[in-house]
């Protein structure tokens, strides 16, 4: 049989990791947020009969806890549980944040517990019920006690992920890569549609015009280098080209020319590893794009 398990906080993870830990076998416990609607829409979808907004009444009879609370209360939350023994003797206490290492729930470990983080590499954008298991197919990173981090294992691939170890003191830098990897990418995405948009392709078919490229570039990158799945003006090193880029960028929407330079300079690097920029071409381009006054 699997272990219990119960959530704290029951937004978007903590409700992904209730349906689907319930669909592997795991048996809810108790659900508890702050809100007990939360924790009432979040039981409903399971059949879950305990949820509260009185943290310790979730947690005190399972095996594994689930801290799903956003980051900035993480380590409180604990605390609150652990003051009020909350905690089951030799339990497993992990959260999900990509940026914050296990010690932050030490208070726990002095209750007797493992501690660990189990930080799935996925975006989880809403609290409804899912078409698709969001875990499945997808790297989830674990660090902690050694307890905690062989539990977690053995959840990641219950829930249908990768387990990958992370070391504590680099979790950080491994959370900004997440962050570029996702949320820089909407933000590339909303450059490149703004700049599309002012270019008078309408709205609504600017997307559907833009993915097949995005999806091409994503397939060259996953089947070649990164360096050789650049192609464009940059790494053919078409000076002219990226100089009418930014006299037109600067002159209808001056706001975005910073932000274009920034990411033509690091591609600049992309090409010369690529081996197709020559020295002058990418001596060229760096002043171009270097310097914010030229344009
Ligand atoms: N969203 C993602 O894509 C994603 C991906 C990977 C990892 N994570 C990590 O997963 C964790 C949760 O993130 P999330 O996006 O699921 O957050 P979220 O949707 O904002 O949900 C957080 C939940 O915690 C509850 N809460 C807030 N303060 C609380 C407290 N003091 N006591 C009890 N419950 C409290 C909120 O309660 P009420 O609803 O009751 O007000 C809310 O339901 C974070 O550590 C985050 O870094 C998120």
């Amino acid at each position: 049989m699997k272990p219990s398990f119960s959530i704290v906080g029951c937004g978007r993870v903590g409700t992904a990791l209730a349906i689907f830990l319930t669909e592997a076998g795991y048996i809810p416990s108790g659900l508890a947020s702050k809100s007990l609607t939360s924790a009432k829409r979040a039981a409903d979808l399971i059949g879950c009969l305990n949820y509260t907004d009185i943290l310790w009444e979730a947690t005190n009879k399972a095996d594994i806890v689930f801290i799903t609370t956003p980051d900035g209360t993480i380590e409180d939350v604990c605390s609150k549980i652990a003051d009020k023994n909350g905690f089951k003797p030799e339990c497993v206490i992990l959260h999900c944040s990509g940026a914050l290492t296990s010690d932050i729930l030490s208070s726990a470990r002095a209750c007797g517990a493992s501690i660990g983080s189990m930080h799935p590499l996925q975006s989880f954008a809403s609290t409804k019920e899912y078409k698709i298991n969001p875990f499945s197919g997808i790297v989830t990173s674990v660090e902690g006690d050694k307890k905690a981090v062989d539990e977690a294992t053995l959840i990641t691939q219950d829930l249908g992920s990768v387990c990958i170890s992370i070391q504590t003191d680099t979790k950080i830098l491994y959370h900004a890569s997440a962050v570029v990897a996702s949320n820089y990418l909407v933000t590339l995405l909303d450059l490149s549609l703004n700049l599309i948009c002012r270019a008078g392709v309408p709205a609504k078919d600017a997307f559907k015009g833009l993915k097949p490229l995005i999806e091409g570039t994503l397939s060259n990158i996953e089947h070649m280098s990164v360096q050789d799945a650049l192609t464009g003006p940059i790494a053919r090193g078409d000076i002219k080209t990226i100089e009418n880029h930014l006299s037109e960028i600067a002159a209808k929407t001056p706001a975005l020319l910073s932000l274009y330079k920034i990411l033509g300079l690091y591609t600049i690097d992309i090409a010369k590893a690529k081996g197709t920029l020559t020295d002058s071409a990418s001596k060229r381009l760096k002043e171009l794009l270097g310097d914010s006054t030229t344009q």
